[in-house]
Formats: C-alpha cells, structure tokens, sequence
C-alpha cells in the first residue's frame, strides 16, 4: 500500500491489521474479560494499527524495556507501555484464549501468552517521572489491576463511537492522503478547545505542506477538560470559516490521554506516522498537566533517537501568544515588544475563563468558536 507512495512506512515497517469478524457464538464458552474505556481504546488502537507494530498487549520483556530504554526489546522507539491490569483474583482464570467484553457484549480476543506483575511505583517514575496520585495519569495508572496480562489481540468489529464520520484507520487515512495527493502531512494532537495559538501552528505548517491532518483526542480526559463532543464543534466551525477546506482533514484519535508529557509526545509522533503523516507538531508543554514537566521537554526528548528511528519529522514551535503592539499571534522568534503587550494563549487559560463566566477575548479565540464554548458552559 505504502510503496507508490510518498507517506512514510508504518512504525516497524509493517501496518498491523487485526479487525476479523466472527460468529460470536463460538466463543460463549470462553472466560470474559470487561474493558473499561481506556483498555478497550488500546484494543481498537493495536488492531487498527495506530500502535504498529504492537499486535497485543505488552509482554514483560518489552514493557520493562520501554521503561528502562524507551524502546522495545527489538530496539524499536517506544515509550509508554501499552497493558492490560486486572484484579489478582481475576487472573487466575485468565490463561489462554479470553474473550473482550465491553458493556457486557464480546467485542474481540486476547490470546494471554503470559501474566505479570509491575512495580507500579518503577512504571510511575519512568513514565511520568513522578508517583504522586494527583496526576492523573499515575492516578489511572495505580487504578488499573495489579497483574498485566499479555497476548495478541483481535477486535471483531470496529465501533466508530460518537463521531463516525471522522473516525478513520490509519488505513483510510493513508487511502485519503493519497487521493487527495498529499505528499506532505502534518498531523495536530490536541485535548483543549481550539484557541488562536493552535491556529497559527496549524497555519505556520500550512505554508509548507500539503495537508493538515487535526486529529484531536477524543478517548478519556480529566473531568475538568472541555469535552469532546463540545471541542469537535469548535473545530467544525472554525474549518468551515477560516481553513482552506481541501487541504484539512479532521480526524478523531481515540485513545486516552495519559498526560505523560514528553514521553507521550513520542507515542503521539508514532502514532501520528502509523496513519500516515509526514509531519507532527510538538509546541509548548506538549501533553503536559500542573508543572511536572518542563515547558520544551516533549521537544527535546526526540533527541533520543535518530530522525530515521522515528520516521516522522517534528515541528517544534515555541510558545507562541497574542500580542497587542503587533496585533497578531507571535512567539519569542518574532515578536520584539515587552511581556506587557502579551496575552497568553493556552488550554489552561481558556478553561479558566469558561468555569469563571468571562467571555473569552477575540485575540484568544475566533468568535464563532467562542459561541460554541459560551452554550456549552452557558455563560452569559
Ligand atoms: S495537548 O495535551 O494535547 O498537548 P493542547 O491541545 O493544548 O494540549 O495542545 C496541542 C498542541 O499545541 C501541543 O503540541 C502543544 O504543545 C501546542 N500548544 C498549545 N498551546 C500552545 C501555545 N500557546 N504555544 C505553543 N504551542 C502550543
């Protein structure tokens, strides 16, 4: 599929795909297993191939690699395990083949090739490099079971959630980039509702490439993040209005948002390469929560490995803010007026400002896309 085309291979060279349907029936006899959201995002995101080459859940030799090394056992840049944790007790019946539930109903296979147990305190530290429980990624990460079971997976059916029109496989997006003849593409993670800082990234990009690939995360958040369904909105918009439309696509990621800062911007980038993209944007505090993680370290972390092991280039752009003397969005490169004249633009602010009732000023947000927060938060 990748070889007449000018988008860059699948992490490890090859696009796993592991989407059979069967008849339901026949696995009845088996030992269930129920997902909660975020294990059933990691099921669709190895058998769609976003997590090329993982075909399953982490075994222990690889999971203790991508903590110590940041990469598999086969050497391959990796960095934030992948598993499946249950309960001590439920484990014992968890040995051979166990069949994923999700609300009650099969949704695929686990082929458990082995069971562990992780220092959770050791995954804390390396991954976010920090165990205290108020950060919500160590919170779910000591929330998940005490043994992870590792194996192949296979998911039967694709269920394209809540927003099916933009919920697309690396496969189809590959499919998409060339048809529309993208050699270039530049693909935007993102959590928060859509402010002018985002823009002007997306727009900086745009004067160089060919496509734009938005691809914001729609699996779970903290429960003080803007909602999905309220952020898709915005971005509908605000394309409609102010992007070049044949040169954006908008996707959904669905995966959970971890908030591991600069280890997760690596797992974004490979993600983002899996579906086909040339390109991936890395701003300031990239995935970050609080102050655990410096404001560029998502950037600099790339510098542990080569540009050809990651196979995806990284924009990095510096923290950028409106600024009244220029009267545009700028950052430190371009900007030579007093911190006086500046607005920042961030998620943080523009949620701040929600739960207080303040409009949210032009020169953060576009006034289209404002309307959609104000209903949303019903602020006056
Ligand atoms: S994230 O958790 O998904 O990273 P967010 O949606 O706020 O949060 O950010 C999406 C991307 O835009 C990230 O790469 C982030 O670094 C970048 N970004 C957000 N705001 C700014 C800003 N003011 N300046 C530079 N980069 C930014």
């Amino acid at each position: 599929m990748t070889s007449a085309s000018h988008l860059p291979k699948p992490h490890g060279g090859v696009l796993v795909e592991r989407i059979r349907p069967a008849h339901l029936r026949e696995y009845d006899h088996l030992p269930a297993l129920e997902l909660d959201e975020r294990a059933y995002a990691d099921l669709e995101l190895i058998a769609t191939g976003v997590y090329s080459p993982l075909e399953g859940f982490m075994g222990q030799v690889d999971y203790l690699s991508v903590l110590e090394a940041m990469r598999l056992a086969n050497g391959l840049p990796w960095s934030i395990p992948i598993t499946l944790g249950v309960s001590k007790r439920d484990a014992t019946q968890y040995w051979r083949t166990v069949r994923l539930t999700r609300r009650g109903h099969t949704v695929g296979l686990l082929e458990v090739e082995e069971q562990y147990q992780p220092d959770k305190e050791y995954e804390a530290f390396a991954v976010y490099r920090t165990t205290d429980l108020s950060h919500p990624g160590v919170a779910a990460l000591f929330a998940s079971g005490e043994v992870y079971l590792a194996g192949k997976v296979q998911l039967f059916v694709l269920d394209r959630g809540p927003f099916p029109e933009h919920h697309y496989t690396p496969r189809e997006t590959r499919q998409l980039f060339q048809e529309r003849g993208w050699k270039t593409v530049v693909a935007f993670q993102t959590r928060n509702p859509i402010h002018r800082a985002h823009e002007y990234l997306h727009k900086v990009a745009l004067e160089y490439l060919d496509g734009l690939f938005l691809h914001p995360l729609v699996g779970s958040t903290k429960s003080d993040d803007v909602p999905a369904t309220v952020r898709m909105a915005a971005y509908q918009v605000l394309i409609e209005r102010y992007y070049p439309r044949d040169r954006v696509l908008l996707g959904v990621y669905p995966a959970a948002m971890r908030y591991a800062g600069p280890r997760e911007a690596v797992l974004h980038a490979i993600s983002r390469k899996n579906y086909g993209c040339t390109h991936f944007i890395v701003g300031r505090d990239h995935a970050g929560v609080g102050n655990y993680y410096g404001p560029y370290e998502a950037q600099t972390i790339f510098a542990n490995f080569s540009p050809e092991e990651i196979g995806i280039q990284i924009l990095k752009f510096e923290h950028t803010f409106y600024c009244r003397a220029c009267a545009t969005v700028v950052s430190p490169r371009t900007c030579p007026h007093d911190s006086q004249y500046h607005l920042t633009l961030s998620g943080t602010r523009v949620r701040e400002l929600l739960r207080a009732g303040m409009p949210l000023p032009p020169e953060f947000t576009r006034p289209e896309v404002a309307e959609v927060l104000r209903a949303a938060y019903q602020v006056s």
